[in-house]
């Protein structure tokens, strides 16, 4: 019976070392040490042993059991571990592959300065408003002081689509459409496509422009310098100087063009600024009395600049681009030069 119980513990140590898995070492438990299993078993056998051969035989077959159960423990541990990293290796990613590169795009320069721009008048209070690109003749011209024989009309080639319907030639309608529905005082920017039949380095057919205008009490031409020349300082840069020359638009009275100091040589002269020292950005004025007693104002009571700027054109200046159309061939070669970090092209 000693002899047995030695021969069961050989070969339940060597089932449990063999066991290649949990459920296998399971299997094996229940055949050495489970309730039908042959150790138990050789325990049940102890009554037919001499009564003074019991207590040794008995403390044998326990001790046997202990030492059989710690060793399945420690197994069973051991199979957990393993299984565990096979596991793992299974799952394991191989970062050291390269990820895959995501395009990344970014915004088209037109949509930047326009952005850039609403950002430095929104500062000042300026509210953004749009107005469509079908307009009529009435706001295109005739409410901005432009009658139907007016000479200025031929200095914007129109697209017209009926006699009274057309695209609109400026975004100076807007101006319009806002004093007719609301009272003083006003701050507005209106960015929007404007088209005019011209096609060339500097001309494209649909352009952007952005119209300003500020009405109230006691405004002066103090008032639009000042603003243009903040908004000046903040689009190119902090040294940057305006320059007012006298000019002509039906719809403002006194009108002037703005130049600024060129934004490639500083003013000493270029091939940008054609050796001037100055690039003109924009027309300006203050708002002619007629178009305020158009939209029902009182010429006397208030008074009020406007300005509008053709987007490309700054686009240009600022980026360094050579010829207009660029900005519509959507050449990802091209429009990847205005990353977050923006372009110089030349
Ligand atoms: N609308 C004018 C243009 O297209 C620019 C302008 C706007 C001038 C507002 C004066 C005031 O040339």
């Amino acid at each position: 019976m000693l002899s047995k119980v030695e021969e069961i513990r050989k070969s339940a140590l060597a089932a449990c070392a063999q066991a290649r898995s949990v459920k296998e070492l399971e299997q094996a438990r229940v055949q050495f040490l489970g309730k039908k299993g042959e150790l138990t078993q050789l325990l049940r056998s102890t009554g037919q042993l001499p009564p003074e051969e019991r207590p040794r035989f008995g403390k044998l077959v326990n001790e046997v059991r202990d030492e059989l159960e710690a060793a399945w423990v420690e197994r069973e541990q051991q199979l957990f571990r393993e299984e565990e990293e096979r596991r793992l290796a299974a799952e394991a990613l191989d970062i050291t592959l390269p990820g895959r590169p995501i395009a990344r795009g970014s915004v088209h320069p037109i949509t930047r300065v326009i952005e850039e721009t609403k950002a430095i008048f929104m500062h000042m209070g300026y509210e953004v408003v749009e107005g469509p690109e079908v307009e009529w003749d009435y706001y295109n011209f005739e409410a901005l002081n432009i009658p139907p024989d007016h000479p200025a009309r031929d200095m914007q080639d129109t697209f017209f689509i009926t006699e009274q319907l057309l695209l609109r030639s400026q975004t100076s309608p807007v101006q319009i459409r806002v004093m007719e529905n609301r009272q003083p005082p006003i701050r507005i920017l209106a960015p929007g496509k404007v088209y005019r039949a011209d096609s060339d380095i500097t001309h494209s057919p649909m352009f952007h422009q952005i119209e300003g205008l500020v009405v109230d009490r006691g405004i002066t031409f103090a008032d639009l310098k000042g603003t243009l020349e903040l908004f000046a300082r903040r689009m190119f840069g902090a040294k940057t100087k305006i320059r007012l020359r006298p000019s002509y638009f039906p719809f403002t009275e006194p009108s002037a063009e703005v130049d600024v100091s060129c934004i490639m040589c500083g003013g000493t002269g270029c091939r940008v600024c054609k050796d001037t020292g100055w690039l003109e950005i924009l027309g300006s004025g203050m708002v002619d009395p007629r178009v305020l007693k158009g939209v029902g104002y009182d010429p006397r009571e208030v008074s009020g600049f406007a300005f509008g700027m053709g987007v490309e054109r700054i686009a240009m200046l600022k980026y360094g681009v050579n010829d207009i159309r660029l900005f519509f061939e959507n050449d990802v070669r091209f429009l990847r030069q205005f990353g977050s970090q923006g372009g110089r092209l030349c």
